[in-house]
């Protein structure tokens, strides 16, 4: 089960992202927004990130950007949220960072890159060994 959820900036491309995510044959919880009307990035973060804090499972955050949603997502503890752009980006947010949340941008990705995006993180394992130390200090740093 995928957590989803835009501002208005990114609801155009949660809807198509959506569809991509039923031919998948992938589950989502879209907790919203549902319509173009205006509405606070940092609203919407919050309630994806904590339910991947709580659930364990992966999000998807979309707004103008990206980055609204992405410095919001990171706010909460045991969300390590990634910006991304591109194929190589989703890949390694994954792999290095162990990221469960990934962010982008409705206005500045095309769909095909974005569809490629999700379903590069959502099928790539975190690569652990090394890697792993420096997650825990980034847990460390939660709270300061
Ligand atoms: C909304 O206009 C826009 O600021 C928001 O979607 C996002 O891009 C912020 O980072």
């Amino acid at each position: 089960m995928i957590i989803i959820g835009s501002d208005h900036g990114g609801y155009q491309m949660k809807e198509a992202v959506k569809l991509f995510l039923k031919e998948e044959g992938i589950e989502f919880d879209d907790v919203g927004t549902y319509s173009d009307e205006s509405c606070d990035y940092p609203d919407i973060a919050k309630n994806v990130a904590l339910k991947v804090a709580k659930s364990g499972q992966k999000g998807i955050l979309i707004c103008g950007s990206g980055i609204g949603m992405s410095i919001s997502a990171n706010k909460v503890n045991g969300v390590r949220c990634a910006l991304c752009h591109d194929a190589y980006t989703a890949e390694y947010a994954r792999r290095h960072n162990d990221a469960n949340i990934i962010a982008f941008g409705g206005r500045t990705t095309g769909l095909e890159i974005a569809k490629q995006m999700v379903k590069i993180f959502l099928s790539t394992d975190f690569d652990g060994g090394r890697h792993k130390r420096r997650i825990d200090k980034i847990a460390s740093m939660e709270g300061l």
